[in-house]
């Protein structure tokens, strides 16, 4: 049965991707299959998994409606892959609805 834990605070430098990172490595290393989804567009997750510039992100899943499936990449972590994120978060306003 999947789990899904989602780390948020609107303050920066509080701890939210070194907690994902290492949440990350402890399930994996209990036997969990692990894919880690990095929405800020500081990317800094995604850096930590070489992934800081990926063609494919979750701003793709989000405003172009890519697959999730189509964005998951590896890491070098067996049983850690990985959604990176985009800097174009940061500049994506939604369309009105009125
Ligand atoms: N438990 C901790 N103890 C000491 N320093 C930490 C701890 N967790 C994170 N840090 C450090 O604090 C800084 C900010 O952490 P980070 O995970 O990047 O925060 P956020 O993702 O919330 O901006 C980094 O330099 C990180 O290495
Ligand atoms: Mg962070």
């Amino acid at each position: 049965m999947s789990k899904i834990i989602a780390i948020c605070n609107n303050k920066g430098g509080v701890g939210k991707t070194t907690t994902v990172f290492h949440l990350a490595g402890a399930f994996s290393e209990k036997g969990a299959n692990v894919l880690t989804v990095d929405l800020d567009q500081q990317r800094n997750l995604s850096g930590l998994f070489q992934h800081r510039y990926a063609s494919k992100t979750i701003y793709n899943v989000l405003v172009d409606d890519l697959p999730i499936q189509d964005a998951i990449r590896p890491t070098e972590f067996p049983n850690i892959s990985v959604v990176p994120a985009s800097a174009d978060l940061k500049n994506h306003r939604p369309r009105s609805r009125w």
